[in-house]
């Protein structure tokens, strides 16, 4: 996510560049400020990107232009004023008196030539918050360059006064919006204990934006974020799914909207949406918006001539109202400087194959440079949105071999996936990002509402290698799914991890994006004036299709419209919830 632009409070930016050393002869400390032939030994960009009545975050970055690779790499400063550092990320940093110390965490310990680091802190803080005006990495100085904003950051450089950072990571530090619909009906079915976990607000048609999502939902997007503003929450999660000819590889959740509608989209979903958001009384909250989920994936892995093919996704390809829609829902939030937006990339089982994977990211860097959107709009990715692999596989790892060879090739469960967990792809998915010219501070959101999978039937260690890679596998794993492609209402599925910031690098968050209790929809012909029909992922008797590989769906039987209260799997969930509800 990155900083850009708008006004409201002002960005400050200190570029501060370099204490250089002169054909290593000058120790450390030594400074050639001014001096234009000289190599900065050291940059620092301290930018400010949130202030508050009582403090402020801020993040730096430290790029090291020595020439030697920095082992452990320490920033120090001294701030002027009563500034005091109360919690850090992506370093450890710690104050003493004025003195602040920012160290390198151990999974990003080393800065080569050329390289930089990122973190950031929270601080609190009362009268002037001015800039530091030195910084040291590893005890060389980094001195104020000309004393203001040059050309040496691309991207944060301007003199733009107008111009305010978003944080790295929104939900760094934050109090997450719990969401006064969901929380309620989850108190009233039995689950209390989690009814004031965060949960993301669904704007799943143009109705919701007045009225509510799905169900038995009646609060407005207003109203959401009046309550959040009510509550003192810091953010606010909610997802945008009304995409022309959405669900185009399934029935359940297919929408208002057919395939040619993106003008009504873009005019009366998008905008009315984008002119709430920018209402200046929402302006402290941060405003997490996972962009229509399962859209662009659908698009790399339904079309065409392969076997999954639907008519619906190559008719959305050839359109390109997917694109479309997504760059000018990407272009739109990312003009109001409170929103973070996060493109859906599926999840391991769906987009960890060779095949898809780089695919994927470029189709995503496609809809960030549509509609008028550039990277600068996206914060990040969501992965396993409304799904249910596990977020790491504890007992199992790709890297295994069973008789001498890969469990990629030898188990069906795996069948060549580069993966076998949530956090490893969307890691590996977030640097392939970048790699194809997304920001380099994207982060991931992992989505762990249901996919916990404690229970009766959780293995509790690896199983033995002396059988088949399969036996290996499926007696290691912890998703207990018949197939990886399943989606709907799967059985035995709990819970997962409760909602947390930064749990893994290039993860911002474990969130509860899918509330649990609603339903992905029904294998019954339910009369809806919601665009859903019935889906046989959902019906426990459908032997499958080619995107599941003719497997039985695993759904569990009697469910409602998608987004409708499921009181039975709302109740399994609860019971197989990993980590456990107490
Ligand atoms: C449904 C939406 C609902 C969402 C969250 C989707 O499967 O299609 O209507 O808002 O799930 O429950």
């Amino acid at each position: 996510m990155t900083g850009t632009r708008t006004p409201a409070r002002k960005r400050r930016t200190a570029l501060l560049a370099a204490g250089a050393l002169l054909g290593g002869t000058l120790g450390a400390g030594a400074l050639m400020q001014g001096t234009a032939s000289a190599a900065p030994a050291c940059t620092v960009d301290y930018k400010i990107a949130n202030e508050w009545s009582s403090g402020f975050s801020a993040s730096v970055k430290v790029t090291n232009s020595a020439a030697a690779t920095l082992s452990n790499w320490k920033v120090e400063w001294e701030f002027a004023g009563s500034q005091q550092v109360s919690q850090g990320w992506s370093a450890s940093v710690t104050q003493s008196g004025k003195k602040v110390t920012a160290t390198a965490p151990s999974w990003n310990s080393t800065l080569a030539t050329g390289a930089s680091a990122e973190f950031g802190f929270n601080a609190s803080s009362s009268g002037t918050n001015s800039i530091p005006s030195s910084f040291t990495l590893n005890g060389v100085t980094c001195n104020v360059d000309s004393g203001s904003d040059d050309d040496n950051d691309d991207d944060n450089s301007d003199n733009d006064d107008n111009a305010a950072a978003r944080v790295d990571n929104p939900y760094e530090g934050a109090q997450l919006y719990v969401n006064e619909d969901w929380s309620r009906q989850a108190a009233e079915s039995g689950g209390e204990a989690i009814a004031d976990e965060p949960t993301a607000v669904w704007l799943d048609r143009i109705a919701a934006i007045e009225s509510g999502s799905a169900g038995e939902n009646t609060m407005g997007l207003r109203d959401h974020l009046d309550a959040a503003l009510e509550q003192g929450a810091d953010a606010l999660q909610m997802v945008t799914y009304n995409l022309p000819g959405r669900d185009c590889a399934a029935l359940a959740s297919q929408g208002e909207l057919g395939p040619d509608e993106i003008d009504k989209y873009k005019n009366e979903f998008i905008d009315p949406i984008a002119e709430i958001l920018s209402d200046s009384k929402y302006a402290d909250l941060r405003i997490i918006n996972v962009v229509e989920i399962d859209s662009l994936p659908n698009l790399i892995t339904n079309v065409g001539s392969r076997e999954t093919a639907t008519e619906n996704c190559d008719e959305m390809l050839a359109n390109g109202n997917y694109v479309e829609g997504v760059g000018y829902a990407l272009a739109t939030f990312g003009d109001i400087e409170n929103v973070y937006n996060y493109i859906d990339i599926g999840h391991h089982g769906w987009i960890g194959w060779d095949d898809n994977f780089s695919a994927t990211a470029e189709l995503l860097y496609e809809a960030s440079n549509t509609a008028g959107a550039t990277v600068d709009d996206v914060a990040g990715f969501a992965a396993n949105t409304a799904n249910y692999g596990a977020t790491v596989e504890p007992y199992f790892s790709i890297d295994d071999t069973v008789g001498g060879k890969s469990i990629r090739e030898g188990s069906s469960w795996v069948d060549w996936n580069r993966y076998v967990d949530e956090q490893s792809f969307a890691q590996a998915f977030r640097e392939e990002a970048v790699s194809v010219g997304f920001n380099s501070d994207v982060g991931v959101i992992i989505d762990t509402s249901r996919n916990g999978w404690g229970g009766p039937d959780r293995p509790t260690g690896p199983a033995s290698k002396d059988g088949t890679a399969d036996e290996y596998v499926d007696g290691s794993r912890i998703d207990r799914r018949i197939h990886l492609g399943n989606w709907c209402n799967q059985a035995g599925a709990g819970l997962g991890e409760r909602p947390t910031a930064s749990p893994a690098t290039g993860i911002d968050a474990y969130a509860w994006i899918k509330p649990p209790g609603e339903s992905d929809g029904t294998g019954e012909d339910i009369p809806n004036d919601e665009g859903k029909s019935p889906d046989g992922m959902c019906d426990p008797d459908y032997e499958g299709n080619p995107r599941n590989q003719n497997n039985p769906s695993g759904a569990l039987p009697n469910a409602p419209v998608s987004g409708h209260w499921f009181q039975a799997q709302f109740e399994e969930l609860l019971e197989n919830a990993y980590p456990p509800v107490d």
